[in-house]
């Protein structure tokens, strides 16, 4: 009796061992993360692999134990988002002024028909920035096109798709910037409703506008085949998604604490789950380190007040890490 609950204790542990991958704390490295609250999000890395994220006050580099903020908000600003880049200065998105911090200018004047925005994504040469928001009591999302060179400022209608798109959130192109990704999440105040997708979108080489959106992976169905059980939580609530260079898309699902892991080239049944070791809610992720290949998700601590960071070791360079490389 009793061996036999071991091996049957042993074949549970290989089980989840062999199809899960697991983050660990990484909070004795970024010791700043634990006085950013319940508000941190928006990672993101610079051409050394330093790590930076947003809460709804303050820009902060994590990697610098001492550091000074780097953008402070004002005029009411919530932030949501950060990107280092080359050309732009840092950008981070503010909610509720309703731009892009370039710096300490706004990239574009503050435009009260975006919902947020909320993340950023801006694609290898820096002349085109994508941006997502969300309403989340009334459900719905929008996605704006800013062309960089053009200084024009572009909604992307998301009508007409099936199924329909409700709260977007994570935004990310592909690493040869031909494609967009973008997450559509609906609220599940019951748990009747279990709709979560990520989308993919043509982006015209021409013009660099977002077309043909159609569903890539629906998460539900993705964690259903795996035998988990994403009903008992209030929605998936995809949140962070980072790509590296290789088509590996790392999404965060915020109310399933956990990272899923799938190749944009291979079928959405091959995704991995990443099991998480201190966020319980992981906002968002990126690509930071040396080589670029660490993967760093930040978010809510189970005590839903403070900030946690965990870490899961990857082993190819993330697509941000890599564009800062470049010379022009
Ligand atoms: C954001 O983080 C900064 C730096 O740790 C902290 O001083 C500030 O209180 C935080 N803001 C909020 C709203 O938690
Ligand atoms: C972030 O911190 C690292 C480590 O201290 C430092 O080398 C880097 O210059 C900082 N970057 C910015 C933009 O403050
Ligand atoms: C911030 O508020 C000040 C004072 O109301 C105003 O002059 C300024 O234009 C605002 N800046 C932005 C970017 O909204
Ligand atoms: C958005 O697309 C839908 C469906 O194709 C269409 O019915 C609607 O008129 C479009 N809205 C705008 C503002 O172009
Ligand atoms: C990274 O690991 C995956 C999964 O084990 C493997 O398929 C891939 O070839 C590896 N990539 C590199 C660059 O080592």
């Amino acid at each position: 009796m009793f061996s036999s609950l071991i091996l049957v204790a042993i074949a549970f542990v290989k089980d989840v061992s062999s199809s899960t991958l697991t983050a660990v704390s990484a909070a004795s490295d970024f010791p700043i993360v634990k006085s950013m609250g319940s508000t941190i999000e928006g990672a993101s890395v610079d051409k050394f692999g330093n790590l930076f994220a947003i809460n709804q006050t303050h820009f902060m580099n994590l990697s610098d134990t001492g550091a000074e903020p780097l953008l402070v908000a004002r005029n009411g600003s919530f932030f949501s988002s950060s990107r280092i880049t080359r050309t732009l200065n840092f950008l981070v998105g503010d909610a509720t002024v309703h731009t892009v911090w370039k710096g300490l200018v706004p990239l574009f004047p503050p435009n009260s028909k975006m919902l947020q925005p909320n993340d950023i994504a801006i694609n290898a040469d820096e002349s085109r920035v994508y941006l997502s928001g969300m309403n989340f009591g009334a459900d719905t999302g929008d996605l704006w096109y800013y062309n960089v060179v053009e200084n024009t400022l572009q909604n992307i209608n998301l009508s007409g798709t099936e199924p329909p798109f409700f709260r977007t959130n994570g935004i990310e192109l592909s690493p040869d910037d031909t494609e967009l990704f973008l997450s559509s999440a609906q609220n599940n105040p019951d748990e009747s409703v279990r709709a979560a997708q990520i989308f993919r979108f043509q982006i015209d080489a021409e013009t660099g506008v977002p077309k043909y959106p159609r569903v890539a992976i629906d998460l539900y169905e993705t964690l259903s085949a795996k035998g988990l059980d994403p009903a008992a939580s209030p929605g998936l609530d995809p949140d962070g998604m980072r790509f590296d260079i290789d088509g590996n898309l790392f999404i965060s699902l915020n109310s399933f604490q956990s990272v899923l892991k799938w190749n944009i080239h291979c079928d959405p049944s091959s995704a991995t789950v990443i099991t998480l070791k201190t966020v319980k809610f992981p906002a968002n992720l990126e690509l930071a380190g040396p080589e670029g290949k660490d993967l760093y998700i930040i978010g809510k601590c189970s005590d839903e007040e403070t900030a946690c960071i965990d870490h899961y070791v990857h082993n190819t360079t993330g697509r941000a890490f890599h564009n800062l490389q470049r010379l022009s």
